[in-house]
């Protein structure tokens, strides 16, 4: 059959505007007549003259309708000019995988399908998001492109009769318009797996998790995919590499609607593993979200090691990873909301510490400006410059390299990094799917009380502590590298001893909004208590300071972390 290029007239649809990462919303709507193409249209063009005779990665969680958008990109791109394209097999590719191989083959950038975190299947969200060409998710600008072409468009470009079977490894080749167009079917865990055995010591690695190096007792984990997109990742690295028992590794086979799970790792969502851990005898539990990217790692009976605890421990440990040994280590970063922790690793260790928006994108400009070798977020988001998105697989295996490194638990860790650094108890309490209206009355009264002059120096209390307002304002980041402002990130109220309050509205829910609170208060000595208990009285004053109750008409969070 021939191939054929068709233009396709149409219409904007509203709001195909990115958010925090990339669009979401759900299926149903990715699915009405030309809203895909729509968007998969504004993405290249957004592009502009560098897409003629461009290779592109395309792949994604494996999620409910990622298959078939995939295969819908596969024919716009053959009609948009663009020369090449590298297709994860039946349509999948982690995050980090993308990321990495658009790096390693030096491509114009990658689409991935996703909606990260978000529960998958016909009722629920899908997601579409590109990263440019330093494997990392488009900036403001380029989104901003996006949603600019997004509201005008009016014709998309497709071809018809390009036949392709996404599930079989191989080139295939297709003339289109006197043009070769060629779309690689790839292994979707090999370019991954390779990069983490130049990351890694897999070899000790092996010895550890196998057991010989600990007199033949294999390592207790429970490595938890959620059916998300790292169930293959995880059966390659973790039974074939590294010789973990079988028992180590559940919910590996990649499921559009995730099997019912809500494959977001944290306390709430992966209670199964949490409580798993807690009744076996388990040295290190792990779980990845729906696209790989973020992580949550708890030790011996369940012990929780926070994502800002975790972010500086790695820091504290870079030198064991040789890849840090062979690179060196620079500068360090987390996002705002992200508890300090890793700052004072930072200062003892005499490196760079950066503080930026929430959301991943933020940190490329750094890293490839060489400043930045290791970075996190509250958001269980964890990873390094070896690509430029998080990555969960990398988190855990930097744990067990530390774990290795130092004969050490998990629990043991984190409590001689407190001893030696003091203990920034975090939380964060979320309200999902609230209605918007009230919540952005919520967050302008807010900004207007924290940000008035005579809020410096107010005195709040709440179970026998008191706190002193040191500084009130809407987060405001100056990008280091190309100077560009992001305004408007997350209202904050820092108080003289150092404790904070940040409040800001989630960026990448579907519908609704999600108010998100955060707590971080640091204690020098005091860093054996509970974290609910030593936070609950600052707590108490986020609540009263911002009347979250009252504009929400919510007593309680959806989600504690
Ligand atoms: C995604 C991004 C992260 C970011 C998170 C915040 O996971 O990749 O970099 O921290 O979203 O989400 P939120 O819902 O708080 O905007
Ligand atoms: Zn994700």
């Amino acid at each position: 059959m021939t191939i054929t290029i068709k233009t396709v007239s149409t219409s904007p649809f509203e709001g195909q505007k990115p958010g925090t990462s990339g669009l979401r919303k759900k299926v149903k709507v990715f699915t009405e007549t030309n809203y895909t193409e729509n968007f998969v249209q504004c993405i290249l063009d957004a592009n502009g003259a560098s897409l003629a005779g461009s290779t592109l990665v395309v792949g994604g969680d494996g999620r409910y309708f990622c298959k078939e958008a995939c295969e819908l990109i596969i024919s716009i791109c053959a009609a948009n000019q663009v020369s090449r394209l590298l297709v994860g097999q039946n349509g999948i590719l982690s995050t980090p995988a993308v990321s990495s191989l658009i790096r390693r083959n030096k491509t114009l950038g990658g689409i991935v399908l996703t909606a990260s975190h978000n529960p998958g299947g016909p009722d629920n969200d899908f997601g579409i998001k590109f990263n440019c060409e330093n494997g990392g998710p488009a900036p403001d600008q380029f989104t901003n492109k996006i949603y600019e072409l997004s509201t005008k468009i009016s014709q998309y470009r497709i071809v018809e009769g390009l036949e392709i079977d996404i599930s079989k490894i191989g080139v295939n080749k297709f003339d289109v318009g006197g043009k070769e167009y060629t779309v690689e079917v790839i292994d979707s865990v090999a370019d991954y797996v390779l990069l983490m055995k130049e990351i890694f010591d897999f070899d000790k690695l092996k010895d550890f998790v196998s057991g010989k190096s600990r007199g033949g007792n294999p390592l207790k984990m429970r490595i938890d995919s959620l059916n998300g997109v790292t169930g293959p990742y995880v059966n390659e690295i973790f039974l074939n590499c590294l010789s973990a028992t079988k028992e180590s590794v559940v919910h590996t086979t990649p499921l559009p609607d995730f099997g019912g799970l809500h494959p977001d790792p944290n306390l709430t969502y992966a209670k199964d593993l949490v409580d798993a851990v807690r009744a076996g005898d388990y040295a290190i539990g792990a779980a990845f979200d729906g696209d790989g990217d973020r992580n949550m790692i708890i030790g011996h009976k369940a012990f929780f090691v926070t994502p800002s605890d975790s972010l500086a421990v790695i820091g504290h440990y870079l030198e064991c990873i040789p890849y840090f040994q062979k690179n060196g280590v620079t500068g360090l970063a987390r996002s705002m909301p992200t508890a300090s922790a890793v700052d004072l690793v930072a200062k003892s260790l005499g490196k760079e510490i950066f503080e930026v928006p929430t959301g991943w994108k933020y940190f490329g400009n750094l890293m490839d400006a060489g400043r930045l070798c290791l970075c996190g977020e509250e958001s269980f988001g964890t990873g390094s410059n070896h690509i430029r998105e998080k990555d969960g697989i990398w988190a855990v295996l930097a744990w067990l390299s530390i774990m290795q490194h130092t004969g050490k638990s998990i629990e043991d860790i984190c409590v001689e990094h407190w001893r030696k650094y003091g203990r920034n108890y975090f939380t964060r309490y979320d309200y999902e799917e609230c209605d918007l209206a009230p919540c952005n009355d919520m967050m302008s009264t807010l900004e207007k009380t924290i940000t008035d002059p005579g809020f410096v120096g107010k005195e709040f209390s709440a179970g026998g502590k008191k706190y002193t307002v040191k500084l009130g304002d809407n987060f405001s980041y100056n990008d280091p590298i190309d100077k560009s402002v992001s305004s408007k990130q997350g209202l904050r109220i820092t108080f003289t001893d150092g404790s904070r309050v940040v409040m800001r509205l989630s960026g990448t829910g579907s519908s609704g909004a999600t108010v998100r609170l955060y707590i971080d208060s640091y204690e020098k000595d005091n860093v054996l208590g509970q974290a609910s208990d030593m936070l609950k009285p600052l707590i108490d004053i986020a609540l009263e300071i911002s009347k979250l109750p009252t504009f929400t008409g919510r007593n309680a969070p959806t989600v504690i972390t």
